[in-house]
């Protein structure tokens, strides 16, 4: 996926880029010609040069042909529910002590933003079992993981999770769905002893359900925060912050077995 020293070949997949708020990920096949909003991009043109390199379309606007990466899928993953915001993603991986070769059990899929996240870090030789319960949100997920490359380190399961963890002695459990509590119980016994829990909820009422259900069940090192990003607008003797920010995504509750 990202080529960065490499040839722009016939069949790579590019970043099609005209402006911050405008690019697409296209596929170079011959003959293939690309339309826009600015004209038409003959996308032969590229192929044989740097990436990097600019194209122009008809009606001149100038496109740069760059390497795609995990980060322009992700920013075009196609949604069925509400998915993980990156602040969010990056700290549950964090806290779930994710990395290659770890097995770790994932509900809801959803749309998949966040099992593509996981199993881009328990790569080589690592697993995230991912469970869903409606079958719709599964095939887009899966049509998400696909287009990422990353089908191999998936294994999705169609089902309930209050109904059992099918797994045993993994290294961590990653929840992001509207009754966590309810699977508290099942986690702890399915996680290897030192292995971690993480359970994203937007509501403190879920929270605090999921916190005594944790201490219940004897996990240790129980915490919870909520991250807040402020983004920035940069210019020189200008600068400040963002008039408009996303006050709220959710909480996020990290523990540990004993
Ligand atoms: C908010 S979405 C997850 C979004 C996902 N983290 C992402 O980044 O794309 C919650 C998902 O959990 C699923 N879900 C809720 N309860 C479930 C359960 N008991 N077992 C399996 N899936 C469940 C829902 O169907 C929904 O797709």
């Amino acid at each position: 996926m990202e080529s960065s020293s490499k040839l722009i070949e016939m069949g790579d997949e590019v970043l099609l880029y005209l402006n911050e708020r405008k690019s697409w990920i296209v596929r170079i096949g011959e003959g293939k010609k690309f339309h826009t909003h600015k004209g038409i991009v003959d996308l032969a043109e590229v192929v044989g040069k740097p990436y990097g390199s600019e194209v122009s379309s008809t009606l001149g606007a100038t496109l740069k042909v760059l390497p795609v990466d995990y980060l322009d899928h992700l920013e075009r993953i196609a949604r069925t529910t509400q998915v993980i915001y990156p602040k969010d993603m990056a700290y549950i991986t964090l806290m779930a002590n994710v990395r290659s070769g770890s097995r770790v059990v994932e509900c809801g899929t959803g749309s998949g933003a966040l099992t593509s996240y996981l199993a881009s870090h328990v790569r080589p030789g690592g697993r995230v079992f991912t469970y869903e319960v409606r079958e719709e949100f599964q095939e887009n997920a899966r049509r998400n993981i696909e287009r990422l490359g990353l089908l191999e380190s998936v294994e999705f399961k169609l089902k309930d999770i209050t109904k059992g963890i099918d797994e045993r002695e993994v290294d961590a459990v990653v929840l992001d769905m509207a009754t966590p509590w309810l699977v508290v119980g099942m986690a702890y016994r399915a996680l290897r002893i030192g292995g971690r829990m993480v359970s994203f909820s937007p509501t403190i009422n879920q929270v605090e359900k999921t916190v005594d259900e944790m201490h219940k069940s004897g996990f240790l090192s129980v915490k919870t925060v909520e991250l807040i990003m402020r983004t920035y607008k940069v210019k020189v003797n200008e600068t400040r912050p963002d008039m408009i920010m996303v006050g709220h995504t959710g909480y996020i509750v990290s523990a540990r077995r004993c």
